[in-house]
């Protein structure tokens, strides 16, 4: 698929842009601080709902406005749909797919599908396990869009055991007496249930992944690998991938734990708590790795994305904000040969110099909050 349009209405730093694409690659230039990353952002929470660098809508919206406007059509083969969604912070967003707004936010997810590398990325590697499994979780949305649903039903039940469990620990301390717990065992449930579902995706996704992480390596730093993704649960004895298993693994799991749970105020089993390990050759990457292979690491990932959307089906945008300059020149010139052949390449580069030859096409320069082809 790609965006044929791109049209924001207080959205960052932009009062009103209206942007023309086409298919093949697209560079936006400009120097620091022009609103680049801007344009991106936008396209990228077309595909997620949420921005690579804030985790609140709130900074999306610019200083002033009460509300922004995302507004894009997209053509995937011969079908075109318009998508608006209106970011109203505090409050709920609204969305409209061909004017209709008899819809959700969320069932905008899986129109614009985008596969984000930026300087954020090394977090990956880098960061905390928050970090990986939004990475995990986000891609698990945009192969299968239903998974959004599983996700807010997985964080709306959790807020509302750990509200349980918090009162229960405070009872406990200053009552003496415990409070009844038999409303506990259904949230359990309700845990597991949404859970397994969860933790099944992220095990058949990383499964999937694996190979095409270490081929996205080997091609980036010819020998360095290879890549060993493992997952690592909270919860102790995970074994196989179906739903069902993991169910009943994970209600054990919470059962073992209760105790300290209750003691703690805090779930501390499920997906929520989990981590995905990156191991390069027999070590972790994070706190081993050095700078450059963090990078590759990053990015060997996000290829490996491309390649997996790419597979099944609907290819998505690739958005490389800022990742060149970052780059030294060999693994520069095979990232841009790597994702040169996409339908839609959305690149971002302070100077022209750092976008690489092979990615010709559309220039654009953006400069005082003007966006204008050159
Ligand atoms: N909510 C907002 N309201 C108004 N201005 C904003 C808002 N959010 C960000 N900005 C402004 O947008 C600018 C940053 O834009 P952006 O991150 O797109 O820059 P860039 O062109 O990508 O720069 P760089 O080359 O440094 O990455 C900053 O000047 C910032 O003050
Ligand atoms: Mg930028």
């Amino acid at each position: 698929m790609h965006v044929t349009h791109l049209s924001l209405a207080d959205f960052r730093s932009y009062a009103r842009v209206e942007v023309p694409l086409d298919p093949g690659v697209t560079a936006f230039v400009g120097p620091n601080g022009q609103g680049k990353t801007n344009l991106v952002e936008a396209v990228g929470y077309l595909a997620t709902l949420g921005s690579h660098r804030v985790s609140s809508d709130a900074p999306l919206v610019r200083m002033g406005a009460d509300r922004a406007i995302v507004r894009a059509n997209v053509r995937q083969g011969e079908r075109q749909q318009l998508i608006e969604l209106e970011l109203n912070p505090g409050k709920a967003n609204r969305a409209r797919i061909n004017r209709s707004s008899q819809v959700r936010p969320r069932d905008v997810l899986g129109i614009v599908r985008t596969v984000l590398f930026a300087p954020e990325d090394l977090a990956l590697v880098k960061g905390d396990p928050g970090e990986r499994r939004r990475f995990l979780d986000e891609l698990i949305t945009a192969r299968s869009p239903r998974m959004a649903g599983v996700r807010s039903d997985y964080d709306r039940v959790l807020k509302q055991r750990n509200t349980l469990l918090k009162s229960a620990a405070l009872a406990r301390r200053h009552g003496g007496r415990s409070m009844d717990l038999s409303t506990l065992d259904v949230w359990d449930q309700h845990l597991a249930r949404a859970g397994a579902e969860l933790l099944a995706q992220r095990l058949d996704l990383i499964a999937a992944l694996q190979p095409l992480a270490d081929k996205a390596y080997e091609q980036l730093a010819p020998g360095g690998g290879p890549l060993a993704l493992e997952y690592k649960p909270s919860a102790a004895d995970i074994v196989g991938h179906a739903r069902e298993e993991l169910y009943e693994q994970l209600m054990a799991a919470l059962a073992e734990a209760r105790k300290q749970e209750i003691e703690r105020g805090v779930t501390l089993i499920g997906p929520h708590r989990d981590d995905l390990l990156l191991k390069l050759g027999q070590l972790p990457a994070k706190g081993y790795a050095s700078h450059g292979e963090s990078w590759s690491y990053a990015l060997a990932l996000r290829l490996a994305s491309y390649d997996l959307l790419r597979a099944e089906g609907n290819e998505p945008v690739l958005v490389l904000d800022d990742v060149f300059a970052e780059l030294d020149a060999r693994r520069r010139e095979r990232l841009a040969e790597l994702v040169a052949p996409g339908e839609q390449v959305l690149v971002t580069a302070a100077v022209e110099d750092d976008v690489p030859g092979v990615l010709t096409g559309a220039r654009y320069s953006v400069a005082e909050g003007a966006v204008e082809r050159v």
